[in-house]
Formats: C-alpha cells, sequence, structure tokens
C-alpha cells in the first residue's frame, strides 16, 4: 500500500519541477583568509545577534531534511573558524545515522583542517573540499591575503590520514594560477585527490576589476587537452561541476563554469545564510528570511510554511555576465554570506 505523507512533510519541488535535495549552509560570514575574488580586505562582518546559534542552525537543517534534503554541505566564510561547530557536526550527523541524509559535507580552506579532520570522519563526514588555487606559497599568500600554504598543506594530510576524501577546487584566474593547472592535476591525482576548476562568479564588490581575473574555462579546456587526454565521464556529485577522467593520470577533473555554460536547469539546491536567509539562487537577490519564523516560536510550523513559500520562488536561472560593459557585481552579496 502507498504510504500518504503528511502535506508538511512532503518533498520540496519548485515550479520548474526540480526537487530540492541538496542544502549548503553558510554557518559563518567570517573567514581566516581574504581571498582577493572572495573579499575586500576590510570587510565588515556581521554581529552575533544577528547569527543564527548553532542549536538555531540544527533546527533550520534538520526542518530541510525533514523535507526531503538529503546532502548538506557547510559552508561561510570558513566554516571550521565558527566557534564549536564541531558540535553542530556532531548534532546533524544523527541524520546520517537515522538515514534521513545521504551526505554531511563541508568546504573549507583547509587553515584549521589539522585539529579538526579526525573528529569530522568520527562524525560520519566522507568527503571534504578544499580550496587550493596554487602550490607557490608566494602566491598562495598574495591570492588569499593572509593564508599559509603550508598550513593548509598539513591540513590535507591529517584529512586523508583520517580516511576524508578530498576534492582540491581551484578558483581559475587570469595571469595568476592560469599556467599551474598540470602542477595541480599531477599533485592532486598523484595524491588520488579530484580536482575542480571554477570560473570566477561575479559575486560581491571586492574593490578589484573582475574582468581582470576571469579566465573562461572552455579555454583551459582546451589548452589542457593540448597534453592530457580528457575522457567525458559521467559521475556526479549532486553539484554543478561537469567531469572529464584524465587518462594519463587516472583522476578526475571537474569544471564548474557558471559563466560559460549555464547549469541551472538541474539545480537541485538552495542556500542559507548564517543569519537565516534563504536564497533560492546564487545568481539572483531574491530572498526569504527564515531567521523570523525561527525565532517566532518553538515548533516548525512557521519555518516549513516561509521554506514552502520560498521554493515556489525559486526562479529558473542566474543570468551572470562578466564583459566590458559588466565590470560590477551580478548579486551584491559576497561569497562568504552565501557560501561556495
Ligand atoms: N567566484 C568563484 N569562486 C569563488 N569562491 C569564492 N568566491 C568566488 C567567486 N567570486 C570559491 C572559493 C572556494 C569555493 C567555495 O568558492 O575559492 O573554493
Ligand atoms: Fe575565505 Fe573561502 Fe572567501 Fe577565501 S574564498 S576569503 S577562504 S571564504
Amino acid at each position: 500500500m502507498p504510504t500518504v505523507r503528511s502535506p508538511s512533510h512532503s518533498p520540496l519541488v519548485d515550479p520548474f519541477g526540480r526537487a530540492i535535495t541538496y542544502l549548503r549552509v553558510s554557518v559563518t560570514d567570517r573567514c581566516d583568509f581574504r581571498c582577493v575574488y572572495c573579499m575586500a580586505e576590510d570587510m565588515t562582518f556581521l554581529p552575533k545577534r544577528d547569527v543564527l546559534s548553532l542549536e538555531e542552525l540544527d533546527r533550520l537543517c534538520s526542518a530541510f531534511v525533514d523535507r526531503g534534503v538529503r546532502k548538506l554541505r557547510l559552508t561561510g566564510g570558513e566554516p571550521l573558524v565558527r566557534k564549536n561547530i564541531m558540535t553542530l557536526i556532531a548534532n546533524l550527523s544523527r541524520h546520517l545515522g537515522s538515514g534521513a541524509l545521504d551526505e554531511l559535507t563541508l568546504t573549507t580552506n583547509g587553515s584549521q583542517l589539522a585539529r579538526h579532520a579526525r573528529e569530522l570522519a568520527d562524525h560520519g563526514v566522507r568527503r571534504i573540499n578544499v580550496s587550493v588555487d596554487t602550490l607557490d606559497a608566494d602566491k598562495f599568500r598574495s591570492i588569499t591575503r593572509w593564508g599559509e600554504l603550508g598550513k593548509v598543506m598539513d591540513g590535507i594530510r591529517a584529512a586523508q590520514a583520517a580516511g576524508l576524501e578530498i576534492k582540491i577546487n581551484a578558483v581559475a584566474l587570469k595571469g595568476v594560477n592560469e599556467h599551474e593547472f598540470d602542477d595541480l592535476i599531477r599533485w592532486t591525482h598523484g595524491e588520488g585527490m579530484d580536482l575542480t576548476l571554477i570560473e570566477t562568479m561575479p559575486l560581491g564588490e571586492i574593490g578589484d576589476d573582475r574582468t581582470d581575473q576571469y579566465l573562461p574555462l572552455s579555454l583551459v579546456r582546451s589548452r589542457l587537452a593540448e597534453h592530457w587526454t580528457l575522457e567525458d565521464i559521467p559521475y556526479k556529485t549532486g553539484g554543478p561541476a561537469r567531469y572529464v577522467r584524465v587518462a594519463e593520470t587516472g583522476g578526475r577533473l571537474g569544471f564548474i563554469t557558471p559563466l560559460t555554460h549555464n547549469f541551472c536547469e538541474g539545480c537541485n539546491r538552495v542556500r542559507v545564510t548564517c543569519t537565516g536567509t534563504l536564497f533560492m539562487c546564487l545568481g539572483q537577490e531574491d530572498a526569504a528570511d527564515l531567521r523570523a519564523p525561527l525565532r517566532a516560536s518553538e515548533g516548525d510550523e512557521l519555518l516549513q510554511a516561509a521554506i514552502e513559500e520560498a521554493i515556489a520562488r525559486k526562479p529558473k536561472g542566474h543570468d551572470f555576465v562578466i564583459d566590458r560593459t559588466h565590470r560590477g557585481p551580478a548579486v551584491s552579496r559576497h561569497m562568504s554570506v552565501t557560501g561556495g
């Protein structure tokens, strides 16, 4: 007999028939780096009272899990700089135990990973994304403004030792790391890690001209294809990357190309900021406040109603453009607000 589910626990499906099964949650807007494509050097961060408590974040995530979200990614800012973040991760891991969630993961800059890797693995995290745009320590410092590559490498080693699968994210930056992709491929694949290249997205004022940074991945791919054999593979992680296998290394290489190739048709995800603002699309301004309904009552009825109402407005897609007539951001918030 088919089971009849009560309406409040029915899956979330948007107006274009896309089921929302993937939630990304930014647990803090703060970061110990200031990557040039992500933040301005002097960022003003949110006052504490505006930020959801760890308990509120748990309630919020769990409300989405109740509605069919199967994959949860914690991002930031840098998620591991949030005080007591391991408490949230430990609590959320109950949804892995119950089978409600397939995956609990995070995107990190790796700076604090060495001391957290073991505990992440203990709480059921199996894979993580770590951002490394260059293997040159000086260049790393100039991209992140404050970061130390050595610490990130220590973190990656600790994560490997803890048995975590690692995907390295590198943002492709014209004139900065564009001649390093061969080295990044050799290093990641040599270490059994996936590599994903990302086009810069026009999010937030960064104090620089983005046309100077933008490097289309279509160009990168054709350059790589001159000396690597790239075979299209159907591998999917639930995210927007398209993967190839590099025949010479046997490793996977992903391309995230919001500008040269629009990936919206298969979008299964939404994002929540650390203040409880739900963004239905990374590239659009429309958002819904979930903090007020979350704080208004102990039960989740108001929260669920607000979520439903918001998903019913999920737009068809983004319209990012970077060219000479569009030098500014497409949306005013930074990546550190909505998370990567
Ligand atoms: N465009 C593309 N990628 C970005 N990231 C941060 N800001 C941007 C941007 N404007 C990347 C980070 C990290 C991932 C979460 O997003 O480097 O790898
Ligand atoms: Fe921090 Fe990541 Fe933004 Fe760099 S890209 S400043 S590591 S949040």
